[in-house]
């Protein structure tokens, strides 16, 4: 399968995890949480679907968070408090720099994050209005600097 076809499948599969209902048995804010969401998205797509990787991997000149320390960073972020608007973001920016799957986490951890806001602020991102250089760009910029991200990600 080429990346295209993995692309158009996985979308489809996004699809489903709402309109199946599936997305209301999601555990919110949570790696296990996350793994569910990846699994959905892209079992039979990739062989490591849902699970932690064990490699270490890096975008641009941004190196993630090292294999070998992941699975402690991620029982710290599951650990931050999401009651506002500002410690979702920062949750949401952290668990970008983790980036616990090989490819795909972009996908799986923006509707990690939309689970968040609905259950804690009863609201969502209308990402359809989210220009996708200027998000890019933002969570490029975000381990440093989280302000551009949390006004990209203004939720309604
Ligand atoms: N240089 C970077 N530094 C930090 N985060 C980045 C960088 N480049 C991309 N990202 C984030 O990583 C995501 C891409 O990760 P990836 O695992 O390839 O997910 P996907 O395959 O779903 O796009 C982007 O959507 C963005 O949120
Ligand atoms: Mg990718």
């Amino acid at each position: 399968m080429n990346t295209q076809e993995i692309d158009a499948l996985s979308k489809q599969k996004a699809y489903d995890l709402y309109d199946s209902g599936a997305i209301h048995r999601i555990e919110i804010g949570t790696t296990a949480g996350l793994q569910t969401i990846h699994r959905y998205l892209f079992d039979g797509l990739y062989d490591f679907a849902g699970q932690i990787r064990e490699l270490n991997i890096s975008k641009g000149n941004f190196r993630f968070a090292n294999a070998l320390y992941l699975k402690d960073a991620l029982r710290m972020i599951e650990q931050m408090p999401e009651n506002t608007f500002e410690a979702i973001t920062d949750k949401y920016v952290e668990m970008n720099v983790a980036h616990p799957f090989l490819e795909g986490n972009g996908r799986a951890t923006r509707i990690w994050l939309d689970l968040l806001f609905k259950k804690r602020l009863a609201k969502v991102v209308d990402w359809q209005q989210v220009d996708k250089t200027l998000y890019l760009q933002a969570m490029e910029r975000s381990p440093v600097n989280d302000l551009e991200i949390s006004f990209y990600c203004k939720t309604r």
